[in-house]
This record gives C-alpha cells, sequence and structure tokens, in this order.
C-alpha cells in the first residue's frame, strides 16, 4: 500500500524525521516504530510511520524539517484529573498530619477542603491566576498538553464561577488544552452545616444550571465519600448533569467503600478516581459502562494510605486505567506528572507501559477526548513530545529529572515557557 494515499491533507507543514516513536496505539509494547517520521498538516497528523517510507514529495512541501535527534516522541501528556486553581497552602495541615492528625479528623473539624474554600473566596481572579500559573507551567515544562481543571473551592455561585473562569483564561494564555470540571459537591460550606440535601438542592438548581448556561464546565464531578457526600447526593447531582447535558466523574472510593463507583458507571461517567476501595462489583459496573479508572498515586503516597487500588481486578476486566497528579493543596500537592508515572510503578507495580498509557491514551479517554488526543495517528492533533531517552521506560523510571526536549502542541513547535 502507498502510505502517500492515506493522506488527511493535501499540504504537509512541517516533519519531523529520524526520531522513534512511542504511538501508544495498542499494537505492541508502546505502538513503538523505531526510525519514525511524522508528517503534519493544518495542526493534524497528515502522515505517520516508519522514516523509509516517508513520501518523496513531503520534504519539498514541508515549510519546516525538524531532526528529532533520535529522541523519543510520545503523544502530548494529559492530566485528567486537577484542581490546580485554589488560593493559599496546606502546609501547616501537612505539619498536623505529621504529629499523627489524620486527613479526616482536619476535615471533620472544619479544616481541609473548608480551609482553601475560605483563602479562595479572598481571591480576585488576577490574584488565583497568579497562584495557579507556576502550577500549570511546572506541568506544562513536563510535557503536559491537556490538563483537566476541578472548581470545587469556592462552592458559593460567584467563587465557583471564578475558578471556571480562571481556568478558562489559563488555557487562553497559554499553549495547553484546559477541561474545565465543576465540582460542586465538593465539601459542604459552613453556612449550610447539618443541612447538607440544601446544598445539594444549592449545587443542582442554581449553580449548575448556571455553569452550562455559561458553557463553563463539560463535565460535573462530585466526592463522594464520608466526609463528602452520600450515594443519594451523588445520585442527584448526576441526575442534573445529564439534563443539562453535562458529563459526569467521581471522586470514588478513595477513603471507604459507599459503591460510588458503580453508580458512576450507571450513569455512564468518563471516569471514577482514587479507587482504592472500590470491589470487585464496582469494578464489573466500570467494565461494562467504558468508564475509566483514574488512579492518583500522589494522593496514596501523600496521605500514607496502605490499601492499594486493585490493579489485578482492573486488569482482569479490562477496565482502562489513567493515571493523574491530583494536583490540590490537600492530599497531593504535586505538580509532576512524570513523577506520578514513577509512583505508579513503584507504588501500584503497574508497568512503565501502563503508567505511560495512563498519561496518553487512557487519560485521553477519560476526558472523552480519545478521538482528537492520546495517541499518534493519522488525522489526531499533532499534539507531541520529543525526549532525550534511550528507551520509553526511562519515562517512569527516573526521578526528579525532566528529559523533555521539545513539545508540539497543535502542529506548532511550543515556544520556550514563561
Ligand atoms: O482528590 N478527595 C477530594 N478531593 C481532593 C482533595 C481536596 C483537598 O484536600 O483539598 C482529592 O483528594
Ligand atoms: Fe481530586
Amino acid at each position: 500500500m502507498n502510505p502517500a494515499k492515506n493522506m488527511i491533507t493535501e499540504k504537509v507543514d512541517s516533519l519531523w524525521v529520524n526520531v522513534h516513536l512511542a504511538t501508544m496505539t495498542e499494537t505492541g509494547p508502546y505502538g513503538m516504530v523505531k526510525d519514525g517520521a511524522i508528517a503534519i498538516g493544518g495542526g493534524k497528523i497528515a502522515w505517520i510511520g516508519k522514516g523509509i517510507d516517508l513520501p518523496a514529495d513531503f520534504e519539498s512541501q514541508a515549510a519546516e524539517v525538524y531532526d528529532g535527534q533520535s529522541g523519543w516522541v510520545t503523544p502530548g501528556l494529559v492530566d485528567c484529573h486537577t484542581h490546580l486553581v485554589y488560593g493559599g497552602s496546606r502546609a501547616r495541615e501537612f505539619e498536623l498530619r505529621l504529629q499523627g492528625a489524620t486527613y479526616e479528623e482536619i476535615a471533620r473539624q472544619g479544616g481541609g477542603i473548608r480551609s482553601t474554600v475560605i483563602a479562595t473566596a479572598r481571591r480576585m481572579i488576577k490574584s488565583l491566576l497568579n497562584q495557579s500559573i507556576p502550577r500549570l507551567l511546572a506541568l506544562m515544562q513536563e510535557g503536559v498538553t491537556t490538563v483537566e481543571i476541578k472548581s470545587g473551592y469556592g462552592l458559593d455561585l460567584e467563587t465557583e464561577i471564578r475558578m471556571l473562569r480562571v481556568a478558562r483564561e489559563l488555557g487562553e494564555s497559554y499553549p495547553v488544552t484546559v477541561v474545565p470540571t465543576y465540582l460542586g459537591a465538593h465539601a459542604l460550606p459552613p453556612e449550610f452545616e447539618g443541612r447538607s440535601d440544601e446544598y445539594v438542592d444549592f449545587v443542582c438548581n442554581e449553580v449548575m444550571p448556571e455553569v452550562a448556561a455559561q458553557h463553563l464546565a463539560v463535565a460535573v464531578d462530585a466526592f463522594c465519600e464520608g466526609i463528602g457526600f452520600t450515594h443519594q447526593q451523588t445520585e442527584r447531582v448526576f441526575k442534573t448533569a445529564k439534563k443539562l447535558g453535562l458529563a459526569v466523574k467521581l471522586h470514588a472510593e478513595q477513603l471507604s467503600d459507599l459503591q460510588g463507583t458503580a453508580l458512576a458507571a450507571r450513569y455512564g461517567a468518563l471516569s471514577a478516581d482514587h479507587l482504592e476501595h472500590v470491589s470487585q462489583e464496582g469494578v464489573k459496573a466500570m467494565a461494562a459502562s467504558g468508564t475509566v479508572a483514574v488512579l492518583l498515586p500522589g494522593a496514596f503516597y501523600f496521605l500514607r494510605e496502605t490499601r492499594l487500588p486493585p490493579l489485578d481486578l482492573l486488569r482482569r476486566y479490562s477496565v482502562p486505567i489513567a493515571l493523574s497528579t491530583d494536583c490540590n493543596p490537600g492530599s497531593s500537592p504535586v505538580t509532576s506528572l512524570l513523577l506520578m508515572l514513577n509512583m505508579a510503578c513503584t507504588l501500584f507495580r503497574m508497568t512503565p507501559e501502563e503508567a505511560l498509557a495512563g498519561v496518553t491514551r487512557n487519560g485521553a479517554r477519560a476526558l472523552g477526548l480519545q478521538n482528537r488526543i492520546g495517541t499518534l495517528e493519522q488525522g489526531k492533533d499533532a499534539d507531541f513530545v520529543i525526549w532525550d531517552i534511550a528507551e520509553p521506560a526511562e519515562l517512569a523510571y527516573r526521578v526528579g529529572f525532566n528529559p523533555l526536549k521539545q513539545v508540539v502542541r497543535q502542529g506548532k513547535l511550543r515556544p520556550e515557557l514563561s
């Protein structure tokens, strides 16, 4: 077959040669193609394959030809679960936990998420942006080209909307795709103490319709947990989200098993996240609904959890597994997705290939973006990273080292970040 016949654009804008490809398609380990090449046209991958098969006329057509110097190319990384917009810090809470207080105790005493809610409510858009930009840049410096950002530290209408506007503005100001999520049912605001059902009414009847009307989020999340919201309350949130045409996902089974995962699956959730306490029933339900399991090794590590997410069950039922930083001030003050690859391998015993799939193919799927990003394939967005590594497993193997050489986003070489 002549590969040129597969071209989806008539025009090639640029060409990458002398690269090895970890395409992350499901054809063999890492979807690997040694000595490969990529042709870009109109911001998309116009052609990808072995360098030796590259159609001869591409070079004359391309305005730019880049030599990848035998680097490895992966899809742009996807961080599919973050809370990176917030005010303040929880370093004091970290100290308290080291002295023996648990995450749940601190939350029940009005600290935890609520303390970040106070610190976030005080800040105007500019100040929230200034706090969030360094976190976003840190992720991007390690090859993140798509990031999900949740609200959930405002809780009241005005601050939730402000957080989502900040998320949108980040995506408009930097070469990164921001996918915003409304997380109103994250914690109970003090003014609703003892009236959690009324707060859920407020989330469903007042905030969510406004978020949907202003197109400020594409999905709705909730924290289904003893220190969060009940199974029933979560279901009400999902019902409203569905009515408004928003996707759903869930913080499920992080600290206990409330069967949130099965509920999320019943509502066709994009993902169920954390999952240390998920049961076999929950895993089966995810498999049936195509819900992605998003594992968050940073939170597991930082809270010094001991119960592991059930990797073997997830594998047995072929549930796609994504990985993410969960970047947030309380349970995972993490801005390194590469570190999550290493932790997923060392703590959860995932393979480096599973880990890399977790921040590419399956991360994309957790955001419903699998047709556009997450693998290197003809017709997908030309979002990719060139790494100075000898083999793909190095990305998960090294700790605290960033081998990133260059990033291409929507077909264009990303300039230095500042
Ligand atoms: O994903 N579990 C709920 N939400 C966050 C933590 C939020 C916080 O402690 O500020 C999480 O772990
Ligand atoms: Fe989270």
